[in-house]
């Protein structure tokens, strides 16, 4: 089943769902953009989520032409629609949400004032978990040769629509037969995944590397400290190095549409004992206790 799309008030099935081509998102990236996942039909943090569109926005001089009160009308109105469509398909289904901000409309130059009004798109579609497999067993991730964006570039904080970094990374993961792509940052340290956050586990310890390695501040990311916390887990920032990854006891990676997913192999080499440790279990259990907490 497909997906239902709003694209500046409109509702409409995903063939109909359409965006000018001189709109500043399509021409130049120009944009930024959130994903998020319901429980029990509600986006889940959604206020976390929409604070963090509002600190991409302003990294991009873009307005936020909305609250998170009225948009969160739309996505409902957005929902019922999707629901509708789905029928009795859609009972039990949750949903992947992806809201869309560009610059707008404007003239094939940079010139922002060339673009009076921003586009706003809200897809809704059915969220598609990762296989049981993936939690059961562990997953194999490439530490790719593609560098992430440095932060005087387009910095990893803005949650942006030009997603040429990622996209290419996660290829290079694909065409390896891996599950996701790890890249380092511009002085050769660990910074995160092509969708998601990266964890280590040593001696008990879970470790991440800091914003400022230049990664995106993953809700997922935040939340999992907090999860730490609540299951009397230690969470910490510091630096990563290709040693940590491949002398960690257990890595695991983390994002909104994954949750935490154990990291098994890194390349052709094995992640401690090879299977999900104690510790991202542990950690997984008490963020799907959890979850419901933040409806
Ligand atoms: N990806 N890092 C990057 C580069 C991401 O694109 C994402 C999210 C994350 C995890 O962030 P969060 O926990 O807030 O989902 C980290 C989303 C899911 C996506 O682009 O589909």
């Amino acid at each position: 089943m497909g997906a239902t799309i709003y694209v500046n008030g409109r509702i409409t099935g995903e063939d109909e769902a359409v965006v000018p081509v001189l709109d500043h998102g399509f021409l130049f990236g120009e944009g930024v953009y959130e994903v998020m996942r319901t429980y029990g039909r509600k986006p889940f943090l959604y206020g976390r989520h929409m604070d963090r569109m509002r600190r991409s926005a302003a990294m991009i001089d873009l307005a936020v032409p909305f609250t998170a009160e009225y948009l969160l009308g739309e996505i409902e109105k957005t929902a019922d629609r999707f629901y509708e469509a789905q029928g009795e398909a859609g009972a039990g289904m949750e949903m992947y949400v992806r809201v869309l901000l560009t610059r707008g409309v404007g003239a094939i130059n940079y010139d922002v004032r060339s673009c009076p009004a921003p586009t706003v798109v809200i897809i809704v579609k059915p969220q598609v978990d990762p296989p049981a497999e993936a939690y059961e067993q562990g997953v194999r991730v490439i530490l790719v040769p593609v560098v992430r964006n440095h932060p005087n570039s387009i910095n990893p904080l803005i949650k942006s629509n030009n997603l040429l970094n990622n996209a290419l990374a996660w290829q290079e993961a694909k065409r390896q037969g891996g599950f996701e792509a790890i890249m380092r940052n511009y002085r050769g340290e660990i910074s995160e995944c092509s969708q998601s956050n990266l964890f280590v586990v040593k001696d008990g310890r879970v470790t991440t590397p800091p914003l400022e390695a230049g990664l995106l501040a993953g809700i997922t990311r935040a939340f999992v400290f907090e999860c730490g916390e609540s299951a009397a887990v230690p969470v910490r920032e510091a630096t990563l190095h290709d040693a940590d990854l491949f002398g960690a006891d257990e890595v695991f990676l983390t994002s909104t549409t994954r949750e935490i997913v154990p990291i098994v192999r890194i390349d052709e080499r094995t992640v401690g004992t090879g299977t999900p440790g104690p510790v991202t279990r542990q950690l997984l259990a008490e963020f799907r206790r959890r979850t419901p907490e933040g409806l």
